[in-house]
């Protein structure tokens, strides 16, 4: 097990199925670990949360520490001082260190400077704890989380991209439905498909990206740090809103996912949204969960 969890490729199937496992059993209340008894963990956000920040603050408690909530503000990551010395101040102080900000390489560095494990709560590039959550959703719902077809449906960014990588380690059918200008980066598809038991696909078409899917998934078409973009991708993405003439293109039993927060009406349609196939605000709970396996298989590594 790495020292991080960056990326959800930083992980083996093996180590992603045992941390599912194992949130699987915190959530049933069947174990209660607390390696933070005592610890303090330091919550970097440079962008806004409600899910991420609450679940981090309410997971590390219940793993017997306390959350440290700071923003850039305060720190001014590379500005103020260098990411390395934030790094080394941290690690004197804290037991584990979360962050949510732009750069990816700025997450990579501070990691790669802290002697305590550094999680990945978003980047421009991944968002790895939603797709622990997420699978444990799936789980929960459909039963198993191997050789499930997934659309995921708007834009080809940080939620889709931890699917791909997901994709990389877990046999799926994943078919990413967006337009040519929302693309996603084509290392990270490409590093997908290097698992022969997955099949990925991209599509301009949303009923090919939908039909007799598993699961059909979507995220806000702009996300944060580019939201003067949302009237171009609206007029981009339409086409891929998930409503209810597509949701009928999917299996009977299929589940709509969305990592939330949800531009109703936009990407989503409320019908669906509060429709009988929503899984959404299970979703949300078990981000408390997986985060808290998360925690516990890295400090326990
Ligand atoms: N899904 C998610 O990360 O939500 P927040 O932005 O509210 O943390
Ligand atoms: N793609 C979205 C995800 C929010 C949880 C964003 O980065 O804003």
């Amino acid at each position: 097990m790495t020292k991080d969890f960056l990326a959800i490729t930083d992980w083996t199937e093996q180590e992603i199925r045992e941390t599912l496992a194992l949130a699987a059993k915190m959530k049933k209340g069947e174990i209660a670990p607390r390696p933070l008894e005592g610890k303090t963990a330091a919550l970097i956000f440079h962008k806004p949360s409600l899910r991420t920040r609450l679940s981090f603050e309410t997971g590390v408690w219940e793993l017997g520490g306390q959350g440290m909530f700071i923003t850039d503000a305060e720190i001014k990551l590379g500005v103020r001082e260098s990411i390395h010395d934030v790094a080394q101040v941290l690690s004197r102080y804290v037991g584990l260190i979360t962050i949510r900000t732009f750069s990816h390489d700025h997450v990579i560095e501070l990691a790669a400077n802290a002697a305590v494990p550094v999680i990945n709560a978003l980047t421009d590039r991944f968002h790895p704890c939603q797709v622990i959550g997420d699978i444990l959703t799936v789980q929960e719902h459909l039963g198993r989380i191997d050789n499930l077809s997934v659309a995921f449906l708007g834009d080809g960014n940080n939620v889709f991209h931890s699917w791909a990588n997901l994709a990389s380690r877990i046999p799926l059918d994943l078919r990413l439905g967006t337009s040519e200008k929302t693309m996603p980066d084509e290392k990270i598809v490409a590093y997908a498909q290097t698992n022969t038991k997955s099949k990925i696909t991209i599509t301009h078409d949303p009923v090919e990206a939908v039909k007799d899917v598993d699961i059909i998934y979507t995220d806000v078409w702009a996300s944060m740090g580019e939201k003067d973009k949302v009237d171009e991708r609206t007029a981009l993405l339409q086409k891929f809103q998930v409503n209810d003439e597509l949701l009928k293109q999917a299996k009977d039993s299929a589940i709509v996912m969305h990592c939330l927060p949800a531009e109703r009406g936009r990407e989503i349609t409320d019908r669906v949204m509060d429709g009988p196939h929503s899984v959404v605000f299970d979703e949300a709970e078990n981000r408390l969960h997986a985060q808290k396996a998360i925690m516990v298989q890295l400090l326990n590594r």
